[in-house]
């Protein structure tokens, strides 16, 4: 039996900052005794639980199932306990995998090797059992094996997700700038919004807060558009209960009704990729998109705002970024009145410029981006 059989527990990855969202949205999906920590988020789950946080979670990055703990100082020792694991219950030989290892404050310091120890006592179990070897393929393997190992501790998993859940898979056309989608679904959650006011993004770009606005009414599972799940290859997969778990969450979904969602951009290629990003969730095609410049735009009185501004990183890099803010902060001024706006500031110096008090900040790191959430009420 492998540990989370034994005590049906399993660890998500979660972006730092939305822990308790995550923890939240986990016990939504049925997750029990949640456990907050540092990037992640433990929970208790039985299979249909499993499958329906994959399938539904939005504020996750992946769900591990742990296959087995142990001590371990040294790298031979990882690669003997590697070996000792009956690999063939989760693929065979011409399947291929992968392996991804975080090693801290460990005897074994490096993750490069201790990934490749890990990975050769894979390969050496099957040679031993099976007397043929799988390959590994690091972009779309078959398999992702997970290993972690703090202050000695070394946990070696199964990745369920089937590698990182913020690929949606509505993301055909990437914009200039895009935001993460996990980022931007913390947005949403964190903005309250729950579809009784209209909401509108007049800096869309590619479209990813609007999506996950889409997502978020519609009840679209975050992985609705994925074709397959690290949890088919766990011993005890269930398919009859995973088609049914799937069946269950398909019914729950709603229709989206006409100009709840909108957006814009300046830009003629953005909108076109917002477009086509939208066009492949359902109800997609009920967002209405245009081109234009936020300072041209009027009316925009009791809604939801939601943007994501250039912030000079990526985008429009040495660019004095100043007058495009304080004409944000003007444009939510005068033609926001009653509404709420939610600025997601890629760079916080930025936030001086809008002119605007804010209601409250929030930290919403996403990768090197101390980024920050700000909420602005309009009156
Ligand atoms: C950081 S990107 C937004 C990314 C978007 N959230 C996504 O996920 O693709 C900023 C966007 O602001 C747009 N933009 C910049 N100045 C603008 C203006 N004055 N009016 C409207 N859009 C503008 C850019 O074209 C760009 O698409």
């Amino acid at each position: 039996m492998f540990q989370y059989q034994l005590n049906h527990r399993f660890f998500a990855q979660v972006p730092e900052g939305i822990e308790e969202l995550a923890a939240e949205e986990l016990a939504e999906l049925g997750a029990e005794r949640v456990r907050i920590v540092f990037r992640g988020v433990y929970f208790d789950a039985g299979q249909a639980e499993l499958y329906r946080v994959n399938y539904g979670a939005r504020l996750s990055t992946r769900i591990l199932a742990p296959l087995l703990t142990f001590r371990c100082h040294n790298p031979d020792y990882l690669y003997r306990k590697a070996k000792e694991i009956a690999w063939e219950n989760f693929f065979s030989p011409h399947q291929t995998f992968a392996v991804f290892a975080n090693v801290t404050e460990s005897k074994i310091h490096h993750s490069r090797y201790a990934a490749l120890r890990l990975k050769d006592g894979v390969v050496d179990s099957f040679r031993e059992r099976l007397n043929r070897r799988p390959s590994v393929e690091k972009i779309d393997p078959h398999v992702r094996i997970g290993l972690y190992i703090e202050r000695d501790n070394a946990t070696i998993s199964l990745d369920t997700s089937g590698g990182s859940l913020h690929r949606r898979g509505y993301r055909e056309a990437g914009g200039e700038a895009p935001m993460q989608e996990i980022i931007a679904a913390a947005v949403l959650r964190l903005s309250g919004w729950d579809g009784s006011q209209p909401l509108y993004d007049p800096l869309c770009g590619s479209g990813t807060l609007l999506s996950e606005a889409l997502m978020t009414y519609c009840r679209i599972p975050g992985a609705y558009l994925r074709k397959r799940f690290g949890f088919q290859c766990l011993p005890d997969y269930d398919e009859a209960l995973w088609t049914s778990v799937k069946q269950e969450m398909d019914l729950a979904m709603r229709p989206l009704p006409e100009a709840l969602i909108s957006g814009s951009d300046r830009s003629e290629k953005a909108v076109h990729s917002a477009g086509r990003n939208l066009g492949e969730l359902p109800w997609g095609e009920r967002v209405s998109l245009r081109v234009a410049d936020f300072r041209t735009l009027q009316g925009l009185q009791n809604r939801v705002i939601v943007c994501n501004p250039p912030y000079g990183i990526r985008l429009e890099r040495n660019k004095d970024l100043s007058g495009l803010y304080r004409d944000l902060g003007d444009f939510l001024k005068h033609q926001c009145k009653g509404s709420a706006a939610f600025v997601y500031f890629g760079n916080r110096e930025w936030i001086a410029h809008v002119g605007l008090k804010p209601s409250w900040k929030k930290v919403l790191r996403s990768g090197r981006l101390d980024g920050r959430l700000v909420k602005y009420e309009i009156y």
